[in-house]
């Protein structure tokens, strides 16, 4: 008697960076309640993998989380990638019937955007898996609606983002620039950090449209980690340290240890340390896990590509 086997189900794999802000300039807030930002993001090569499988129809949608901070990570509609396949499935007039996993490899809730890369991940899995092909720049504004940092992750590489974050702008980088991140267990929310940057600056804080990144563009293109680390900006590092005192230890013990620049990444409360090589970035790592100055500690490089099928 011959045997066939069932076809696997068909399944897609998708991988996505989270990033670093190497500036994040922050005007005033608006009418709808988003901050108008100037920022220059950069993805790293620490990565989100997502597989999205078919399930028989009626199915609808499943979610599981395999790493090291999974408990920490919802596993319902609340989650920006469930939100993704709803999104997309909507768009092309479909009824979704998708198992979806996700393997973490970005710090979670530390301001890296490890959220919106399942996000942009799930978008091009489920395109995919569908068949749908849908034009990237559609794709991009699918992201817009689910996040503003989402349209980034699917983007990758280096990146100047105007509006809430959305509006990118690809930009030229040369060589590989080598980070160290200090993670906190307890993450910060964003919009907490947002409310307390307005109750800080208040309606003071200077407009956006001048601000002027060229000596962080000219670092990028030379490939000159120094100047790099000199031009790192983030207006939102004052809040974050405002509700989390105890970062201003880590950035300090990475300044001490000789990093060319050190700030809260985004939103907080990681921190990230620019450092000379490989080598210095696992020592700059190694110090903060020594003096108890971290949860967890991570190193990598940057910058790295933007979503794609594996
Ligand atoms: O766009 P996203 O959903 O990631 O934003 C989360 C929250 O962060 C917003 O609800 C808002 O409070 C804050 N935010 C902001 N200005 C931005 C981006 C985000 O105030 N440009």
């Amino acid at each position: 008697m011959s045997h066939l086997a069932a076809a696997p189900a068909p399944s897609v794999r998708v991988r996505a960076p989270g990033k670093i802000n190497l500036t994040l300039r922050v005007g005033p807030v608006a009418d709808d309640g988003y901050h108008p930002l100037v920022t220059v993001f950069q993805a790293v090569a620490l990565h989100e993998e997502i597989t999205a499988t078919e399930v028989p129809e009626g199915a609808g949608i499943s979610l599981t989380v395999e790493g090291p901070q999974a408990d920490r990570v919802p596993l319902d509609a609340s989650n920006l990638a469930w939100q993704a396949v709803e999104a997309i499935a909507r768009h092309v007039g479909l009824d979704p019937s998708v198992a979806l996993h996700i393997a973490k490899g970005v710090p979670v809730a530390g301001g890296m955007a490890g959220g919106s890369a399942d996000a942009a991940a799930t978008l091009l899995a489920c395109d995919a898996l569908w068949g749908t092909a849908l034009p990237r720049e559609e794709l991009a504004g699918l992201a817009a609606t689910l996040g503003s940092d989402v349209p980034f992750a699917l983007l990758g590489h280096t990146a100047v983002g105007t509006g809430r974050g959305h509006l990118l702008t690809p930009a030229m980088t040369r060589g590989e620039f080598h980070w160290a991140f200090a993670t906190r267990d307890d993450g910060l929310s964003t919009p907490a950090v947002y409310r307390r940057f307005d109750e800080l600056t208040g309606p003071t804080a200077p407009s956006v449209d001048d601000a002027d990144d060229n000596g962080l563009m000219q670092a990028l293109r030379a490939g000159d980690p120094t100047a790099l680390g000199e031009a790192l900006q983030n207006d939102l590092e004052a809040a974050a340290l405002d509700l989390r005192p105890e970062l201003a230890r880590t950035l300090q013990i990475a300044r001490d240890g000789g990093a060319l620049g050190v700030m809260v990444s985004g939103s907080g409360p990681t921190v990230a340390a620019l450092a000379r090589s490989r080598q210095h970035a696992l020592a700059l790592a190694a110090t903060w896990t020594a003096e108890d100055a971290a949860d967890a500690v991570w190193c990598t490089t940057a910058p790295a590509p933007g979503a794609r099928v594996l």
